[in-house]
């Protein structure tokens, strides 16, 4: 895990930041030409201004707008439909979950746009509702959105599936996962399609308790099972030429098209994609003025959720920090939390097993963060802004949280604060600057409308939800309409 990966790329702006600096105060030059503005002149150059300090600014952070258009050129090939449709329906058939009774959508709800619909994950045991009326055991954490997941050079809360070289395209130099997968995965040539092998043969997730064997017995049972159903088959047939001539089916051939599926969610197409590309009238005003306090003091964002390199405009370093977010342990869980009180998640500390790894958490990529039904690794805020606000003020975010708004099972336990706050970075320890209200709406504007790519929306989403699934059992129920977040 780079701890500073940032660094990497410091020589590089270094040149460019003199270049554009000075291509900013040769237009700053030019703007002051207008003799005495009258008032719509004067809000005509104060537009051009912003314009031009957010243009200079996103230059700068390496935001071109053109990630979404660059993704088959990294990809190295262009993708596969007929694959992809096969991952489509293995991602909503519970035929994937030795309990017959959960599959990737359960979690990655297309209702809440591939985010989880649940505060914390909801797995095995549940009643094939996807949405607020979801029930069964807990798990540890909230499932993230899998849109985009393809540009991250690692996976997962804690960053524990990670592409040695910093890229998901590029095994070259190994995919990293904790054991027993280790780095046995490598030879695949993409991250996503590591990650696909793990969820199914996750107990509390996909597996259940009761199945006899290890993950790779598991994984032969799941493969078994889609190999004889007739439909799958045929279809994996046209796709993979060893199949065709008589093969078994593989685990890794159901991996691979799952992240064929993935590589179709590719959403990055959001207003200030398009504002960089130089539609500047692509964000208002006031996303303008907040997109500014994201890159600068005083919110200063992008000291964590970074642009730039191998983030892949994403907005996220992929590193992993504590930043203090208020601890929910569920009543009912399958999951076995941490602390001396059994109501705390230790983070990346869980996978590393060092203490002083405790709470910490991958800083999350932000686009299209405007849909989750909530937020952080264990949906501890429903609200955008209260999220923003944790940051802002750590020590009064914890202090003042009630965790109220949280569904009935999740409210009952709450783990300390104290281990956490004297754990957190010093970027967090501090306030970040003293943002006006004004100040602060234009920052939520920012991140809520200026990231969000409308085709990410769940409406967007929903014909992605097949009638019917291969297996022939019940596709789970999704309570469409439900799940988006509307308190900013
Ligand atoms: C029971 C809920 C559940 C199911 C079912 C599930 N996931 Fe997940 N998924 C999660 C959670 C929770 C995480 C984060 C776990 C962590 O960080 O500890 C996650 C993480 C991921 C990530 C990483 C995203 C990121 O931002 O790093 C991907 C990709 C993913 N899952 C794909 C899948 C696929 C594909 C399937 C089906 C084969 C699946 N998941 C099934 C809950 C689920
Ligand atoms: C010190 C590094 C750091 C800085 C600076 C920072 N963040 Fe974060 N951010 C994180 C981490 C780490 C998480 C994930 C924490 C978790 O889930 O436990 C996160 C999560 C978030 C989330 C929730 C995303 C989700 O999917 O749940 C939002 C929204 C967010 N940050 C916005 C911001 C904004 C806006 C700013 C500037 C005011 C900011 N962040 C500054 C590290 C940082």
């Amino acid at each position: 895990m780079p701890s500073t990966p940032t660094a990497r790329f410091s020589a590089d702006t270094t040149w460019l930041t003199a270049i554009l600096l000075a291509m900013g105060a040769w237009l700053a030059a030019c703007s002051d030409q207008s003799i005495v503005p009258t008032s719509t002149e004067a809000d005509e150059t104060e537009g051009f201004k912003l314009d031009q300090e957010l243009q200079l600014q996103l230059s700068l952070m390496g935001v071109d707008g053109r990630i979404e258009e660059r993704f088959t050129e990294m990809l190295g090939r262009s993708i596969d439909p007929e694959l992809a449709e096969i991952g489509r329906l293995l991602f909503f058939d519970p035929i994937l979950s030795i309990t017959k009774d959960n599959s990737c959508s359960g979690c990655h709800a297309p209702n809440a746009s591939f985010n989880d619909a649940k505060s914390i994950s909801v797995g095995v045991d549940n009643n094939g509702v996807v949405g607020p009326n979801r029930s069964g055991p807990f798990n540890l954490r909230r499932a993230p959105t899998i849109i985009n997941a393809a540009f991250y050079p690692n996976l997962m809360w804690d960053g524990r599936f990670a592409a040695e070289s910093l890229d998901g395209f590029d095994n070259s130099m190994g995919f990293r996962m904790p054991e027993p997968e280790g780095n046995s995965l490598s030879h695949l040539d993409h991250l996503l399609m590591a990650q696909a092998f793990t969820p199914i043969s996750d107990r509390m997730e996909m597996a259940g308790f009761e199945f006899e064997g290890d993950n790779d017995a598991i994984r032969a049972e799941i493969a078994r099972r889609v190999d004889g159903i007739a439909e799958y088959r045929k279809r994996f047939e046209e796709s993979f030429t060893e199949l065709a001539d008589g093969a078994t089916l593989q685990y890794e051939h159901i991996a691979r098209a799952i992240a064929e599926f993935e590589f179709t969610m590719i959403r990055a197409d959001a207003p200030l994609d398009q504002y960089a590309r130089g539609d500047t009238a692509a964000m208002s005003p006031a996303e303008k003025r907040g997109g500014l306090l994201f890159f600068r003091d005083p919110a200063a964002c992008f000291e964590c959720h970074i642009t730039l390199g191998y983030a892949n405009q994403m907005f996220s370093d992929f590193a992993p920090r504590a930043i203090g977010v208020p601890q929910i342990a569920p009543t009912e869980t399958n999951a076995v939390f941490d602390g001396p009180g059994r109501d705390e998640d230790f983070g990346l500390a869980r996978t590393t097993g060092d203490p002083g790894d405790r709470y910490k958490f991958r800083s999350t990529p932000l686009r299209n963060v405007a849909y989750q039904p909530s937020f952080m690794h264990n949906g501890a805020f429903s609200c955008l802004d209260n999220s923003i606000r944790h940051h802002l003020e750590m020590q009064q975010s914890l202090a003042t949280y009630t965790g109220e708004h949280l569904e009935f099972g999740l409210r009952a336990k709450r783990g300390p604060d104290q281990p956490m706050q004297s754990m957190a970075h010093h970027l967090s320890q501090i306030p970040r600057g003293r943002l006006t209200v004004d100040m602060f709406s234009d920052l939520l504007e920012f991140v809520a409308v200026s990231l969000s790519d409308p085709e990410a929306h769940p409406d967007a989403l929903r014909h992605l939800v097949p009638a019917t699934v291969p297996s022939g059992l019940p596709v789970h129920e999704f309570e469409f309409g439900a799940t988006v977040n509307e308190c900013r």
